[in-house]
């Protein structure tokens, strides 16, 4: 709903506020600001005043932990993810009792989509200019010619493939994944937000099929973003289930949604 970024970009907030700038219904807002703040998860200005006119904000460090996509301390996208993880209960209870399994697919977006907000910041801060760096001879070889080709499997929502192509700016990334749904939802409104200048682009791949060769890859993209808004990126399916194959080449320009801070 945007409370805590609401509240984070201008509160002190009245429940009547809050719920204005949110779209909400009022009643519901005071019930969530009182039990968040009954919780301490957020404070009251002026704790004396009819209920109607306390004004709720977000204590010091707490706008961080939840409504600062940027910080290594974000950790909003984890209640999405709870929300997804608990959607196939009946299926999960299944399993338990018949065998077999529960696919991906059967979370739902809240999970894939609170997977890839949960991680985007270290893919994009550390994996590329810290974590990669530790290992001498990656490293090396990833900055050489000639340049690196970089297969990054179960990429899910490319946060990953963008990381490294940031971090090595001659390297060509092919980003696979599974569940093409991970990688189409960023194309539309993640990475695509005007988020790399460089090439990114989201393809379809049949699930049986191995990964495919670089020309034929890059032959076979439809679209790349050129920054804006939209990446007009048009993925040739979106059939919930099926692969996806992300294909990022850098050198990647930090915008929008691939910068940090
Ligand atoms: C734990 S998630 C991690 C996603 C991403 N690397 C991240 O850290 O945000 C694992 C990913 O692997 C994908 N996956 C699982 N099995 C796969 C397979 N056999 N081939 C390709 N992708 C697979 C899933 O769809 C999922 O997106």
């Amino acid at each position: 709903m945007g409370y805590y970024e609401a509240l984070a970009g201008g509160g002190p907030l009245t429940a009547p506020e809050l719920a204005a700038r949110t779209g909400t219904q009022a009643r519901y807002a005071r019930e969530w600001l009182e039990q968040q703040t009954v919780a301490g998860i957020l404070a009251v200005e002026n704790e004396g005043a009819p209920a109607e006119a306390r004004r709720y904000f977000l204590p010091p460090g707490h706008d961080e932990v939840l409504a600062q996509p940027d910080s290594l301390n974000y950790l909003a996208p984890l209640a999405q993810m709870l929300a997804g993880a608990v959607r196939p209960l009946d299926r999960v209870l299944q399993a338990y009792r018949q065998g077999g399994g529960v696919p991906l697919e059967a979370y739902g977006a809240d999970f894939r989509e609170g997977q890839g907000r949960v991680n985007r910041v270290m893919f994009l801060a550390q994996l590329g200019s810290e974590w990669l760096p530790a290992i001498p001879d990656l490293h090396a070889r990833l900055q050489a010619d000639p340049p690196a080709r970089v297969a990054d499997l179960g990429c899910g929502a490319g946060w990953s493939s963008i990381g490294i192509a940031l971090g090595y700016p001659k390297v060509v990334v092919d980003g696979f994944d599974s569940d093409l749904p991970v990688i189409v939802s960023e194309a539309q409104g993640g990475s695509g937000d005007g988020g790399s200048e460089g090439s990114v682009a989201f393809e379809p791949e049949s699930r049986s099929e191995t990964p495919r060769a670089a020309d034929k890859v890059s032959s076979s993209v439809e679209g790349t973003p050129q920054g804006g808004r939209r990446s007009g990126l048009q993925p040739r399916q979106r059939r919930p289930g099926a692969a996806g194959l992300a294909v990022v080449r850098g050198p990647i320009k930090r915008t929008a949604s691939t910068r940090i801070g």
